[in-house]
């Protein structure tokens, strides 16, 4: 009877596992397909926001906008709010500026399209991978030079553990100040990503 039970839970209950378990990600994969568009994705924005313009030219500090990135796993988009900083005074004549005073004064959030999209069943953490000193542009590409933000850099499970399994040959740029001999090899185990 034990025998029968342990053969039981091997031969039948641990295939159905694993089945269960990769349908899950087979059907969440293509469920999510339409929202991840992958390299090239470059949507149209509600209002005509250059990062050339700003985090080029002026040279905002990233930071300055997306201020979760070295505290939380995801990188906000500023709110309206941070705009109007600098808005309140600065080209408030021309066409956009006037839309974006819209938004603000109705308090409505502005509704910018993701550009970047892992699907739900992998987790990604920003500010773990930030705060070891990668920059920016080893994931996202030369942000400071884009008009319109594009996603350049594949995200498919490879290129993550591509880094993970080399950080020293894949990461290219290391934030001033920070030390890439402090940066440990990437998790390799299924469940750090898949939780
Ligand atoms: C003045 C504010 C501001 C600054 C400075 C700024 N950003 Fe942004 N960022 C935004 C806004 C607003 C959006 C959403 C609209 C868009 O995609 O252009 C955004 C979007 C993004 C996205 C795409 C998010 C997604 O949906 O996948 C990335 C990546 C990004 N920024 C990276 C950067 C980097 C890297 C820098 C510094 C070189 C930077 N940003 C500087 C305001 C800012
Ligand atoms: C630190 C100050 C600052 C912040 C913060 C800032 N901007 Fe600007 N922005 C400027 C200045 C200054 C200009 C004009 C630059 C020029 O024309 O040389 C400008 C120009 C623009 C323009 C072009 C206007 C035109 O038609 O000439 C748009 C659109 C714009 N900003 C949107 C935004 C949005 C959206 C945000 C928030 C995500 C934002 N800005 C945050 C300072 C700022
Ligand atoms: C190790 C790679 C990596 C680095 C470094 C990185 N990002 Fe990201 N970024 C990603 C991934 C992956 C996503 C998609 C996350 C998701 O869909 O859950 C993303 C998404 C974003 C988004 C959209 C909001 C979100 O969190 O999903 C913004 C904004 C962003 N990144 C900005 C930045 C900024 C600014 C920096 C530098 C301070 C940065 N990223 C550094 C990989 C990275
Ligand atoms: C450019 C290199 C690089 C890329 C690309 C990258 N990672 Fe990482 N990641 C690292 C390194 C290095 C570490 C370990 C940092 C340390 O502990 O020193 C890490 C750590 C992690 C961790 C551990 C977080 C924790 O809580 O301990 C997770 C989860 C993770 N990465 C997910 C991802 C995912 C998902 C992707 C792809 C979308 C990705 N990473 C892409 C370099 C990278
Ligand atoms: C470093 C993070 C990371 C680790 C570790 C990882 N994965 Fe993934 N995995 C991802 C990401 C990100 C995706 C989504 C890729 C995409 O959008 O195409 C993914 C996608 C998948 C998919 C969907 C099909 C595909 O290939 O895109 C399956 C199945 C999967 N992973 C299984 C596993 C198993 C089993 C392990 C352990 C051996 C594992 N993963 C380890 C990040 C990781």
């Amino acid at each position: 009877m034990k025998n029968f039970l342990i053969d039981y839970n091997l031969k039948v209950r641990l295939p159905i596992l694993i089945f269960v378990v990769l349908a899950v990600f087979v059907i969440t994969y293509y469920m999510s397909y339409a929202e991840r568009v992958g390299v090239g994705h470059m949507p149209i924005q509600p209002i005509n926001y250059s990062h050339k313009l700003h985090a080029g030219d002026m040279k905002i500090d990233c930071r300055y906008c997306h201020s979760d990135v070295e505290s939380s796993s995801k990188a906000n988009v500023p709110s309206a709010k941070v705009c109007m900083n600098c808005h309140t005074i600065a080209r408030i004549d021309r066409p956009e500026i006037i839309k974006l005073n819209d938004y603000y004064t109705r308090g409505i959030p502005i509704e910018w399209n993701r550009v970047h999209q892992l699907p739900d069943f992998a987790y990604f953490n920003h500010s773990v991978h930030v705060n070891k000193g990668m920059d920016c542009s080893n994931c996202h590409g030369d942000v400071a030079n884009m008009e319109v933000v594009e996603q350049v850099k594949d995200f498919s499970m490879k290129a993550c553990l591509d880094c993970h399994r080399n950080p020293e040959t894949t990461i290219k740029n290391i934030i001033p100040g920070k030390d890439r001999q402090l940066i440990n090899k990437g998790p390799t185990n299924c469940s750090t990503c898949h939780r």
